[in-house]
């Protein structure tokens, strides 16, 4: 009785959002895997998928922001320094390292953190990370908490690998995981993928979820019961990047703003990164296909490109302000992807080239809920080597090179 239920009111969403091809297998599977089914369906937020034909929403008047640039960091790098390594010693600034895409550029089935990089030895993402945040440790003598969000995909393989690795030398106690949300993924048409006859497809929600999923998780009871007041977010495939940087905080916390922001000076003026700017007076990103030709020609006071400076995905936020904005809706992105799936035959199909879409919400809208950033420079050819792809642009290839520029074994 009580599934009977249970199916009327599942029959009832999926027709709602025209999905009922999904329970095409239903008849096929045990009872557990019935019932499974029929909670993941009613815990999706089915809604999502309607955004898929819906253009994004119209973007504010853009007008650039002022970021601090090298020469007044190396100015005031003591003073900041100071600040910076203060607030790590008193175990106000934690790391969050953002490990939960599916790094499917890179093509690996691993976690992208588990990727060697090395060439005589062997050296992994995750260790090259937790090596630069040890340079902090050793510098400043004291551990920031490193909270890990994986996802429901990646995230046993993710726990398992750091644990056998003894976490690369950082102290086990100052670890924690958690895993972020997942979203339904769809074809073209906006129809749901299965990826087995008693599930549908999903992918983790993107990277702008961090918060809420940390809350979720119950690690927020860290926060209070540390005091941390800040959280140094970072991407897991930038591999040269300094993560809780005591000069990047105490500018941070100096500027009085409710975020830093690491960004580096643009190639050129077309070049594909975000770039930070203000949106209607509050911080924001523009996206390079964004930039009119009179942004990219506009100038500052001194004569340079008024929008120059990229963001790095690595971010110094305010524990007070996420507390105030954790609650509100975010925008989603519909991102086209490869998505594994089950064909009507049941046959699995692991395409080769993009099928669908997928649903994100994207940190850079976080910025634009906060009131102030500071965006903070820093230099690209010693912090910035994001590994996307095996071979190209953003690669294996152009991190190793940038890895040997800086006297990095690998
Ligand atoms: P990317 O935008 O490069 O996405 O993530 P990705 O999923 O790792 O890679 P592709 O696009 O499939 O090749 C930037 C950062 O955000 C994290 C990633 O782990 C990476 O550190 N991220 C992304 C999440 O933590 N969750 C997500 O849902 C998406």
């Amino acid at each position: 009785m009580e599934e009977n239920m249970e199916m009327t009111e599942v029959k009832q969403k999926l027709e709602k959002y025209g999905q009922s091809h999904v329970l095409r297998f239903y008849d096929e599977l045990s009872e557990n895997e019935k019932q499974d089914f029929l909670k993941q369906i009613m815990d999706t937020d089915l809604s999502v998928v309607a955004q898929y034909g819906k253009k994004a929403d119209a973007r504010g008047e853009f007008t650039p922001i002022r970021t601090m640039q090298k020469d007044e960091i190396e100015t005031r790098q003591d003073e900041f320094r100071k600040i910076g390594a203060d607030a790590i010693r008193e175990g106000k600034t934690a790391a969050l390292l953002l490990a939960g895409g599916m790094g499917t550029r890179l093509g690996s089935d691993n976690p992208k953190g588990m990727y060697n990089i090395g060439l005589t030895k062997e050296v992994f993402i995750f260790q090259r990370l937790i090596e630069n945040l040890l340079d902090v440790v050793n510098e400043v003598g004291s551990a920031p908490r490193l909270f890990i969000m994986t996802s429901e995909k990646n995230n046993d393989a993710t726990v398992a690998f750091l644990k056998e690795k003894k976490y690369f030398g950082y102290p086990e106690e100052k670890v924690s995981f958690f895993k972020q949300e997942m979203a339904p993924a769809c074809d073209y048409d906006g129809h749901l993928y299965l990826e087995e006859k008693g599930k549908l497809a999903t992918s983790p929600n993107g990277n702008a979820g961090w918060y809420s999923s940390l809350i979720k998780a119950g690690l927020d009871e860290i926060i209070r019961k540390e005091g941390i007041e800040w959280v140094n977010v970072f991407a897991v495939d930038n591999v040269l990047q300094r993560i809780c940087d005591p000069c990047f905080i105490g500018a941070t916390i100096d500027a009085q703003v409710e975020c830093g922001a690491k960004v580096v000076r643009k190639a050129a003026p077309d070049e594909k990164v975000g770039v930070m700017c203000l949106e209607d007076g509050r911080p924001s990103i523009v996206e390079y296909y964004e930039l009119s030709d009179e942004m990219m020609e506009a100038k500052d006071e001194k004569g340079e490109p008024a929008y120059n400076f990229g963001v790095i995905l690595n971010y110094l936020f305010k524990v007070e302000a996420l507390d105030r904005i954790v609650r509100q809706s975010m925008p989603l992105h519909v991102v086209e992807k490869k998505i594994p799936y089950l064909d009507e035959n049941g046959n699995f199909i692991k395409p080769t080239e993009p099928n669908g879409y997928k649903f994100e919400q994207l940190v850079l809208d976080l910025i634009h809920m906060l009131d102030s950033c500071l965006p903070y420079e820093v230099e690209r050819e010693k912090e910035f080597a994001p590994i996307k792809n095996p071979t190209g642009v953003d690669s294996v290839e152009s991190a190793r090179e940038l890895c040997r520029k800086n006297g990095i074994e690998l």
